[in-house]
């Protein structure tokens, strides 16, 4: 069993050597897996920055508690309200999260000044090249310790991914540690570190559960130290949008989540499209489908095009670095599906494509025992032979891909019509 944890007063006093420490095969195997399983496969991301308002870190995070970002700045007693809450609802999602976090407070050598919630945690993810850099954890006088446990099993010493960790004027590097399936390191959050971008040409993701919590005295009162680093949590004002993610490193899907108004807007807008029928767009597409008609921007309300384009920016957020661009939609068509209709296997031609909904039929079931997944009325993206993703079209989702994506949509049978709104988009770089 690893050996009690020692406070340290004085910052001067915090060393990698005494202050780090790594825990190889502690947490029980059981439990790294079905936290991997959840990172990998069910978490849902936003591309952001994470660290000490430092606008070049970025990378993908998925909330575990109070984090990203709250949108607001709140007082002590609100963003522990929220870390609750929180807290509860990820362990509702993976329950391993949960027992991650008894197993600790029972055996870490921190284990005694533990609170029952952690104050911040947030999955990391970082693609090739795309990384994290030097900062802190550390919130002013109060003793924060970081928890980090690596979930990826597939990164070798040569694919970079390393954890570094800093002098305190950050001009040295003082240690460095490599990602291993269900290896813990558990830091002072005042020594500077960062989780390095693995080498660009490393494919896959680079996932860590990263965990920090105000240590408690006896009492459950947040421990103090005389000294205040002077660097704090950063509550930046940041609203995102972008909800979930599928991660292929070439071709990334984001997810958005249209709110009601703005559906109900666009199926306004739509229903006028489909009654006046001014320019028929079939020509263009490669749609087995009568109804499809090209809508013109200046009959999309204009709170419609501003949440798009949000979504737009969204994602080009990410692609682009956090680098200022400008985009434009070039198209906007309206598929009015019914049944036996489809779309077969094509891409599109501009920058960017996006979908979605505004009208789902009943879909009728026909899942085949060999598959065992429904597609009928379902879009299925080719990311290669091996690799597809099917999604079922649900009222109010958007999906912004890369325009050379290879789709399809199955048809289906069933009563009513499946409305979907598709775009493309050009964009490009303000800094070239
Ligand atoms: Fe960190
Ligand atoms: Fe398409």
């Amino acid at each position: 069993m690893p050996k009690n944890w020692k406070i340290k007063e004085n910052v001067e006093d915090v060393t990698f050597q005494e202050d780090v420490k790594v825990l190889d095969n502690f947490i029980p195997d059981s439990i790294s897996k079905e936290i991997q399983d959840y990172a990998f496969n069910k978490a849902e991301w936003q591309y952001t920055n994470q660290s000490e308002g430092q606008d070049k870190s970025l990378h993908w995070g998925s909330n575990i508690v109070a984090y990203p970002n709250p949108t607001e700045e709140l007082t002590f007693d609100e963003y522990t309200e929220l870390g609750k809450k929180d807290w509860a609802q990820t362990i509702s999602k993976c329950p391993a999260i949960g027992e991650y976090w008894k197993f600790l407070k029972k055996y870490s050598p921190v284990k005694r000044y533990l609170p029952d919630t952690p104050s911040r945690g947030l999955l990391n993810c970082s693609t090739g090249g795309h990384g994290d850099i030097s900062h802190l954890d550390h919130s002013d006088n109060l003793y924060v310790v970081t928890h980090i446990l690596y979930l990826n099993d597939d990164l070798d010493i040569d694919d970079g991914g390393q954890t570094e960790f800093y002098t305190r004027d950050r001009s040295e590097i003082v240690g460095s540690i490599s990602p291993k399936l269900g290896r813990v390191v558990i830091l002072d959050a005042r020594i500077p570190h960062a989780g390095k971008a693995p080498w660009p040409h490393y494919t896959g993701r680079r996932i860590t559960l990263g965990i920090q919590c105000y240590l408690q005295d006896g009492k459950g009162n947040p421990i103090k130290l005389k000294h205040s680093n002077k660097t704090s949590f950063n509550m930046l004002k940041r609203n995102r949008v972008m909800q979930s993610l599928d991660f292929k490193p070439e071709s990334w899907i984001g997810k958005f989540g249209i709110p009601n108004n703005i559906v109900s807007e666009l199926i306004e807008t739509t229903d006028k499209t489909l009654l006046e029928k001014k320019q028929r767009w079939g020509d263009n597409l490669a749609g087995r489908l009568k109804e499809e008609w090209l809508i013109h921007k200046k009959d999309v309300k204009e709170t419609s095009l501003k949440f798009l384009m949000g979504c737009v920016h969204e994602y080009l957020y990410k692609e682009n670095r956090g680098n200022p661009v400008t985009a434009k939609i070039t198209s906007m068509w309206l598929n009015e599906m019914k049944e036996n209709e489809y779309n077969p296997l094509h891409q599109h031609d501009q920058h960017l494509s996006a979908v979605f909904y505004l009208k789902v039929p009943e879909l009728e079931d026909r899942v085949t025992k060999k598959e065992g997944i429904q597609r009928d009325g379902y879009i299925e993206f080719v990311y290669s032979k091996h690799d597809r993703k099917v999604i079922k079209p649900v009222v109010g989702d958007l999906y912004i891909f890369p325009a050379d994506l290879p789709h399809c949509v199955y048809p289906f049978r069933g009563k009513g019509v499946r409305r979907s709104v598709s775009f493309n988009v050009l964009w490009e770089s303000n800094n070239e």
